[in-house]
């Protein structure tokens, strides 16, 4: 049997009053691409950054290939490519210059990597921002150098913090596409997003979260099923997991009747 790539378990943490992540429980298979789905503040990021070792959590257990993040974190982080949700903070360099960073701290062959380079810059149509400085690039340019980073050292698993943000249409496609490349040659994805239909359209199987907890975990056939039976599309399910219908049902009415006086006036 081959073991899960990542297992979390129980897993909370806590920023002051603020219970951030609050025994959350997953595990992410070989070869799938994984959906954490939730709203804004929903605890996201915070799940991501405890696998990769970047927070210590308060309680529960996490093994990332059978590696603990709080003792293991480089040998964890050799086998990661990670997205985070902020663009490149490398803004004084140029994605060249990134990108022989990269290459040289993982010791990687460089005939191979400029390959590999040419052809996703030539995939994202980037090749023209190769020698600019990162911070004169779009946020969408920016993404799409942070993904090719990501990527340059083959990592098994690829946790991805809302990596389509920003793009166009056609930029996101093909990072969809690489993404499930990926999974096809047996690589795992974690996929980060607070927007349903992504998630729906790129992940195999989705965790919903909701303020730190799983609020339903399965393929999109069995989150669908769910919602037959409960007599409701996905979306509808989806804002009532997450107790947003009344909230946004709330926001709306208080919408229309701000834009009808504003019409009145
Ligand atoms: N460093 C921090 N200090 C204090 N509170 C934090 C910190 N990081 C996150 N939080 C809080 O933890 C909760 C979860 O935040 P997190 O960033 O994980 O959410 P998210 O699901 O990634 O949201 P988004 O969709 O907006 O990116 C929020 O209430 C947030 O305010
Ligand atoms: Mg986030």
């Amino acid at each position: 049997m081959v073991n899960n790539i990542v297992e979390v378990s129980n897993v909370v943490k806590t920023f002051g009053d603020v219970r951030a992540v609050d025994g959350l429980s997953f595990v992410v298979k070989p070869g799938e691409i994984f959906g954490l789905l939730g709203p804004n503040g929903a605890g996201k990021t915070t799940t991501v950054k405890l696998i990769l070792g970047l927070l210590e959590l308060d309680a529960g257990d996490i093994t990332v290939f059978d590696l603990l993040p709080s003792t293991d974190e480089m040998a964890i982080k050799q086998r990661i490519g990670y997205v985070s949700e902020e663009p490149l903070i490398y803004k004084s360099m140029t994605p060249k210059e990134l990108f022989d960073f990269t290459s040289s701290i993982r010791r990687l062959n460089p005939e191979d990597t400029t390959a590999k380079l040419q052809r996703y810059l030539e995939s994202l149509e980037a090749e023209q921002y190769y020698d600019k400085l990162i911070a004169t690039l779009s946020r969408g340019n920016k993404q799409k150098m942070q993904v090719i980073a990501a990527l340059l050292h083959e990592p098994k698993l690829l946790i991805m913090d809302e990596p389509l943000t920003g793009l166009d249409a056609k930029s996101a496609k093909v990072v969809k596409e690489i993404l499930e490349l990926h999974a096809e040659n047996g690589g795992s994805v974690i996929f980060s997003t607070h927007i349903l239909e992504v998630a729906e359209d790129v992940c195999d199987r989705i965790c919903i979260i909701n303020e730190g907890k799983a609020v339903a975990t399965g393929t999109m056939d069995e989150l669908s099923k769910l919602a037959d039976k409960a007599g409701a599309d996905l979306e509808e399910i989806f804002l009532k997991l997450t107790q947003q219908d009344e909230s946004v049902n709330r926001i709306i009415s208080n919408l229309r009747k701000l834009t009808n006086n504003g019409g009145n006036r």
